[in-house]
């Protein structure tokens, strides 16, 4: 599919999409102007409310969620100055993600849409990712327009996707992980660590003073082939641990965290930029929660051979600005979803 949306020479179509983002553990709405300006963006992160679980506790979740769909709602019209008379579309994430959260914001989405007469946008929740690299707010530059082809690598805690954009909005995956994704393996090698939840920040904090040289852990490369693996590093990363507490040492977490980070950031750069080069790539973009990785970020930089395109920190993780920027560019292309669409939690990329 190859979309004629990106013409330099002529003005994007004006509008005003609110974004809905219920997907996970982070309840959020935001307003963002023609794909790129972010007018408002409100997040109520339920990290705390799950840490005493060590992971997301679903039915939790999706109670959260619906105590503070509307606040958080209001806050993103109020923070915009706007009020629904001002929007021209409201874009809600549609999947992947866990049931019962998806469908609170899908409800509310609906809700305002019926009473506002707006045209409703279902989004890919992946797909928002890579879009929240061109997000910037009204008084920062605006990152360059992407140059495609473009090589994105998408890190977070359900996926680790290295995908192919020829076009806006068209994708051709290149592979994926075969077990736990990135983020995952971060948040389940931190609770091993005794590091907690969410483990992605707690494992980079605590890596900043370790020696990242001082466990040689496995790297999956999987020659041959666009995928990842990271379920033998987290073994990897058990076992030395075992064998640590057995000869009654104190576990040298700080080293552990950095050599475990060492090594995921290691094969995600490594595997990204070679794939980069096979398809001549003009751009390289890296989105989801674990792009917000010191390490990650520096080293693709360093290594790169193209422009790296990678959202601010706080655009990094869930948010719904990053849904809002996806959708003006389904709204433009003129996709408008029946009122009557349902969530889909295992949405692939590779199904738009
Ligand atoms: N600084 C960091 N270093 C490494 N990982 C990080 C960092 N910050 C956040 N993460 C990880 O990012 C993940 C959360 O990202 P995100 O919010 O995009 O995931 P998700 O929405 O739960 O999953 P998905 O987007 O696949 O549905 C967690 O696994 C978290 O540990
Ligand atoms: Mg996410």
């Amino acid at each position: 599919m190859s979309n004629e949306i990106s013409q330099p020479d002529e003005t994007p179509p004006q509008a005003r999409i609110l974004g809905i983002e219920t997907s996970c553990d982070e309840t959020a709405a935001a307003v963002v102007e023609n794909g790129r300006v972010i007018l408002s963006n409100s997040v109520a992160s339920q990290a705390e409310l799950h840490a005493e679980f060590g992971g997301i506790f679903p039915e939790v979740a999706s109670r959260q969620h619906i105590l503070t769909i509307h606040p958080i709602i209001a806050s993103a019209m109020q923070d915009a100055h706007l009020t629904l008379s001002g929007i021209d579309a409201i874009a809600v994430t549609r999947g992947p993600g866990l049931p019962g959260s998806l469908v609170v914001g899908m409800n509310a989405a609906k809700g305002l849409v019926l009473g506002a007469g707006l045209p409703i946008i279902g989004v890919n929740h992946l797909e928002a990712h890579v879009y929240s690299a061109w997000l910037h707010r009204g008084d920062q530059t605006p990152p360059d327009e992407p140059k495609f082809p473009l090589l994105a690598l998408i890190v977070s805690g359900g996926h680790t996707e290295l995908v192919l954009m020829n076009d806006h909005l068209d994708y051709q995956r290149l592979g994926g992980t075969l077990d736990d994704a990135a983020g995952e393996a971060f948040d389940k090698v931190a609770r091993l660590l005794g590091l907690g939840y969410p483990g992605g920040p707690a494992i980079q904090q605590a890596a900043q003073y370790g020696n990242a040289r001082a466990f040689s852990f496995p790297r999956a490369w999987l020659e041959g082939s666009w995928n990842f693996s990271f379920s033998g590093l987290k073994t990897a990363v058990l076992r030395e641990v075992r064998r640590l507490e057995a000869s009654g040492m104190t576990l040298p977490v700080k080293d552990l965290a950095a050599s475990f980070q060492y090594a995921v950031v290691d094969v995600l750069v490594g595997k990204a930029i070679a794939a980069a080069k096979e398809f001549n790539a003009r751009e390289m973009l890296i989105a989801g929660g674990v792009s917000a990785n010191q390490l990650l970020r520096e080293m693709v930089e360093e290594r790169a051979p193209v422009p790296v395109s990678i959202p601010p920190i706080y655009l990094c993780t869930d948010n719904a600005a990053m849904i809002a920027g996806a959708g003006y560019y389904r709204f433009i292309q003129g996709q408008r979803d029946p009122l009557d669409m349902d969530v889909l939690p295992n949405w692939p990329l590779s199904e738009l």
